[in-house]
């Protein structure tokens, strides 16, 4: 088979990587792709949300299936685009169609959605420049800490916790008012709910599903969860606090219902579907949706998938997933993510990147990086994931940090306390 995947991330190299394990897989192109996808593919130079350009691609070169890695194509709509021109449509597309990635384009529609399906999440009502004074209102009968979601999606940066009713107020009329564009045009406000969050991954054919590892991101850039948020600073797969039992009322309360509601409301979904979750008080709710893989979670979780990923990628495809098997490595995974010094505000780009080659027994996924004049060098804020297996998160983490000192480069960053809360 030949293969495109899409995206330039860790995830994507960390997909790019499993992928390109599979006997099945004659060819592996990635586009846009980044310095370290490279090894295991052909990088394309396109963008992941050129679809004239992709399609024109893919015709060219006969490729049989297309994974997409983030978000933005499949909210633009890729997979229907695909589907809907006569030279694409045999082509699947890993990924839901335009209306399955509402789930995670639109918070609002997510609410409404897991509403209609008895769902368990944040009590929330929804507001736009028509009914402030009832938002207003709204935010007098909660508790603080306020959480307010530009309904849209904000590369990560549209969700407010607020302290105060004064303050809650106060950018709730700034986000009204245009704070994050049109992506804040609508405001959910919903109660805040208090728990350790948990990432759980389902690959659907839009009847049948497979879970796949879950795993626990660590988002803020300082030590202990202090800080700015950030793209996620590591990942460790799997929660202990995630038992047989937590899943299984994760699978009969949210994954069932989320895959059957889909179903109902005729939405196609063949792809991702990523469950935020917090557990509260030994109940899983949900935080949110994303229709794609997590990022920095794929870097860990791919470690643990011991199945042919495009087996199971070709039964979305066919709507047989319910005949593949899926297998899980027993072994712990964990990833540290190295960042540019000053991320997430502020950083430079162009450093050069030595050491990699010194990495031995830990898996080293590229995030932000490129190629200069023959050498590897920094092109992003998250720059390098390295991957590991332990027996336990311990071992695994212990390996990460030590390699993690071999990879150098200029005003390098990284959490050293990853996994320490579980
Ligand atoms: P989201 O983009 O919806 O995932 O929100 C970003 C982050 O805000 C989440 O990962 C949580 O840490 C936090 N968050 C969102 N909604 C809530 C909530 N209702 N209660 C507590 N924390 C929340
Ligand atoms: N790790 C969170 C995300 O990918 O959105």
């Amino acid at each position: 088979m030949k293969i495109l995947l899409l995206g330039g991330g860790g995830r994507e190299h960390a997909l790019a990587w499993k992928i390109a394990q599979s006997d099945k897989v004659e060819k592996l192109y990635i586009a846009p792709g980044n310095a370290g996808t490279a090894y295991v593919g052909e990088n394309i130079d396109i963008k992941a949300d050129d679809f004239g350009s992709l399609k024109d691609f893919a015709v060219e070169k006969g490729i049989n299936m297309v994974v997409v890695g983030p978000e933005d194509p499949l909210v633009k709509g890729i997979y229907d685009e695909f589907k809907n021109d006569a030279r694409t449509a045999n082509i699947p597309v890993i990924g839901p169609s335009k209306q399955g990635a509402v789930l995670e384009g639109s918070k609002d529609f997510a609410k409404g959605f897991m509403q209609r399906h008895n769902i368990p999440t944040a009590r929330y009502q929804t507001f736009n420049g028509t009914n402030i004074e009832e938002g207003l209102k709204f935010l007098e009968t909660l508790q603080p800490p306020y959480v307010l979601k530009a309904d849209g999606l904000c590369a990560g940066k549209g969700v407010l916790i607020v302290p105060t009713l004064e303050e809650a107020k106060k950018e709730f009329k700034e986000m009204l008012d245009g704070m994050f564009g049109n992506a804040s045009a609508n405001v959910v406000i919903e109660e805040f709910l208090s728990g350790i969050e948990c990432s759980v991954f389902v690959l659907t054919d839009g009847k049948n599903y497979k879970i796949l590892p879950e795993a626990k991101d660590y988002k803020r850039i300082g030590e202990h969860d202090t800080g700015l948020n950030t793209g996620g600073m590591g990942s460790v797969t799997p929660v202990p606090f995630a038992t047989k039992e937590w899943m299984q009322k994760v699978e009969d309360r949210i994954i069932r219902p989320t895959v059957d509601g889909l179903a109902a409301e005729g939405i196609d979904y063949k792809g991702f579907i990523f469950f935020g979750l917090i557990n509260v008080n030994g109940d899983p709710m949900v935080i949110e949706y994303n229709c794609r893989m997590g990022d920095p979670e794929t870097e860990s979780v791919m470690l643990r998938l011991k199945s042919d990923i495009v087996d199971l990628f070709e039964g979305v495809a066919n709507g047989d997933l319910d005949k593949r098997e899926i297998e899980f490595d027993e072994r712990a995974a964990v990833c540290v993510m190295l960042v540019s010094g000053g991320y997430p505000e502020k950083y430079a780009k162009g450093y050069t990147i030595s050491g990699i080659d010194k990495v031995e027994g830990s898996i080293v996924f590229h995030s932000g990086t490129a190629i200069k004049d023959g050498n590897i060098v920094t092109a992003g804020g998250r720059v390098i994931a390295v991957s590991s297996y332990g027996k336990d998160k311990e071992e695994a983490l212990k390996k990460s940090f030590e390699e993690a000192q071999k990879i150098e480069f200029k005003d390098k960053y990284f959490r050293s306390d990853i996994g320490q809360d579980l």
